[in-house]
């Protein structure tokens, strides 16, 4: 099936805790092409985590490093990334997943999203403020842009292995 798919890349994007990451390095395994996270790439680059980016030196400072990863990526051949929530807000970013392949939105209910968030404590943007009322204005914001994925996949609380043979069906 991946030769299907060319030079192209398989670039999930949607909203944190919709299953981008698990999801992605299944579906790579399923289409033997390489996996990448753009979070855990920028807190490579960046030699901190995202929390400690958003604390020393703010959200912009980790948004260019995030656009700078995800292009650098991108450009370095066909893969399955996972790119982090907000990535989409970035036009030069938009351009880049729109060159790069398959897009697909994982979409999935908010309180699926705030259930699977609230296991972890480690997204800067949930930390000061009513989680569920942060996602809806986040998601509010960015659904515009998710939309313009090549593909919507609607997502739901069942077994990865599940989702995945639901989007390689929804991509070939
Ligand atoms: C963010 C989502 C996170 C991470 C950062 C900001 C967002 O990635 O990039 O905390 O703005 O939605 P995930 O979508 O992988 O959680």
């Amino acid at each position: 099936v991946r030769h299907a798919l060319g030079r192209q890349s398989v670039i999930l994007v949607g909203m944190m805790g919709s299953g981008k990451s698990s999801i992605g390095r299944r579906l790579a395994t399923a289409l033997d092409l390489p996996f990448h996270d753009a979070d855990a790439e920028i807190e490579t680059a960046a030699g901190m985590t995202i929390e400690e980016m958003f604390r020393t030196h703010g959200e912009g400072y980790f948004r260019d490093g995030e656009e700078r990863v995800i292009r650098r990526l991108l450009q370095s051949g066909s893969q399955v990334l996972s790119t982090g929530g907000g990535s989409v807000i970035s036009p030069a970013t938009r351009a880049e997943i729109a060159r790069g392949g398959v897009s697909i939105w994982l979409h999935a209910p908010l309180d699926l999203l705030l259930q699977r968030v609230s296991r972890r404590d480690n997204r800067p943007l949930l930390k000061n403020d009513d989680p569920m009322a942060v996602l809806q204005r986040l998601l509010a914001q960015r659904e515009p842009f998710y939309a313009e994925s090549s593909l919507k996949f609607e997502s739901r609380d069942a077994p990865h292995e599940v989702i995945v043979d639901e989007i390689l069906d929804l991509i070939f």
